[in-house]
């Protein structure tokens, strides 16, 4: 049935205006005013925004780690998403050393296919390149549309990749088209820091960061953008968290070099003094990058605006407190690394960003949505209001105040990192390719009605796979 979206002002990334929407066979089929749309349903947007739904580039839902499993799958995890305003997710595939990587997507195929309420596509961990990664990468391209490639440069002896690895990935991605994605930190140095604080007794959560110290970021970020500029490739930094590799990414795009960054809410909003929370609490912190002295949040926003760094990512990897964090009570190391943080992208990003005056609307729909789809091969099919895009929409109101809590949340996990953060602006409604899927802010979608999405090769256009280019 054909919907029409009215009343609402419309935010694209380059434009806001009033404008009603047209929707038809999960698709966007025209825009503009007094809209003939005989016979479809009306959607009254007054005082809303309308934005392109929200794309998650870094999840990692039902992902085993440190001897446990991250608890949100792709059911709870998108659900939560979509309350948030997330309509697609691009989680992390990982791969086991000298297995096919076609079993490890054939894994993440089965953990998704009956649940995702939303679209969704997957990035691959590429551990290591021999004659078998080699050969099969080309497949991984054409049969699966994955065109970015995961290479951990820390969390030695479980993911991390060496140099060689990295720089041979960087190569074979530029011969294919997919994007090179690193976790950067130094994971040789980070091994002895925390082999040295637990020698020295030293075992509680705030050892956590601090045996990652900034440098350790900032010298991988350097080493993987200079290997970058060496292939001529093309680079992107997850989860950015402190200045010094943000001063990295910046010097490589001053040197025209293609390489592109990320941070996430946590590291936006929250700062390193979490982590010596009383009883255990500082658990609920921990994330690799760890959460840095305040003063580096200042530096991220700049950076953000300033176009420096250009994406947010929830980087959703969620343990309960009690019975997977705990796990570390007594050896920091044993804290499984992660926090949920799928719901609440968005909303903090528009309360703490637009609200305040960081961040212009159309940079908010650039940095949620537009600039992920361009990055990864999903435009213009994702991340706009144009016609032609699959109507992925959400209805967002921008003054009503809330407070974020577990009591609350929809997340799977007992604990909320962000508890009692008040925040303005939420989204109403939203529609995945013409669907709700919240509506009247209750979850009214079905089970396993998200799609696989295909993406097209790095600096493609999604949809005429003609050799497009499409522009950053
Ligand atoms: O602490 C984190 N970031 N957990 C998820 C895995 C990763 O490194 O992204
Ligand atoms: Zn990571
Ligand atoms: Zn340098
Ligand atoms: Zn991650």
């Amino acid at each position: 049935m054909k919907k029409v979206i009215k009343n609402g002002f419309i935010v694209t990334a380059a434009d806001t205006y009033e404008g009603e929407i047209l929707i038809e066979n999960e698709k966007i089929v025209a825009i503009g005013s007094h809209l003939d749309a005989d016979g479809a349903e009306v959607i009254d947007a007054k005082g809303c925004y309308v934005f392109p739904g929200g794309i998650d580039p870094h999840t990692h839902l039902e992902m085993p780690f440190g001897g446990t499993v991250s608890k949100d799958d792709f059911e709870t995890g998108t659900i939560a998403a979509a309350f948030g305003g997330t309509t697609t997710v691009i989680d992390f595939c990982l791969t086991n050393k000298g297995e096919p990587l076609k079993n490890s997507i054939d894994t993440w195929h089965k953990k998704s296919k009956d649940k995702s309420v939303i679209d969704y596509s997957f990035h691959l961990m590429i551990s290591e390149i021999n004659d078998e990664v080699l050969g099969e990468l080309p497949q991984v391209i054409d049969e699966e549309g994955i065109t970015s490639f995961k290479v951990f440069m820390a969390y030695k002896h479980v993911f991390q990749a060496d140099d060689e690895t990295l720089f041979r990935t960087l190569i074979s991605a530029k011969d294919l088209g997919a994007l090179v994605m690193v976790h950067a930190e130094n994971g040789d140095v980070i091994d002895y820091l925390t082999k040295k604080a637990l020698e020295e007794g030293n075992t509680e959560p705030i050892y956590h960061a601090l045996t990652r110290p900034p440098e350790v970021e900032g010298e991988a970020t350097g080493r993987a953008a200079h290997l970058t500029g060496l292939a001529n490739s093309q680079l992107y930094v997850v989860h950015v968290s402190c200045a010094q590799a943000v001063e990295q990414i910046a010097e490589a795009r001053n040197k025209g070099f293609n390489v592109w960054g990320e941070t996430c809410p946590q590291y936006l909003v929250l700062d390193k003094t979490y982590l010596e929370k009383p009883d255990f609490e500082g658990a609920k912190y921990v994330w690799s990058p760890p959460l840095r002295d305040k003063e580096h949040q200042e530096v991220l926003w700049n950076a953000l605006k300033s176009g420096q760094l250009q994406t947010l990512g929830s980087d959703q990897c969620s343990f309960d407190f009690k019975g997977q964090k705990d796990l570390g009570m007594g050896d920091f190391t044993k804290i499984p690394n992660g926090g949920p943080i799928i719901e609440d992208r968005l909303p903090i990003l528009f309360s703490e960003g637009v609200k305040k005056g960081r961040i212009t609307l159309n940079q908010f729909v650039e940095i949620t949505s537009t600039r992920i789809a361009k990055l990864f091969g999903l435009f213009p099919q994702k991340g706009t209001i144009a016609v032609g895009s699959d109507a992925d929409i959400v209805i967002y109101d921008p003054n009503v105040e809330r407070v974020i809590s577990a009591d609350t949340h929809h997340m799977a996990v007992d604990y909320n990192a962000f508890e009692g953060m008040k925040i303005t602006g939420e989204p109403v409604s939203v529609l995945s390719r013409g669907e709700f899927v919240i509506r009247d802010k209750q979850f009214v979608g079905k089970l396993g009605s998200g799609k696989y999405l295909k993406r097209a090769k790095y600096g493609m256009r999604k949809g005429e796979e003609k050799e497009e280019i499409v522009s950053m």
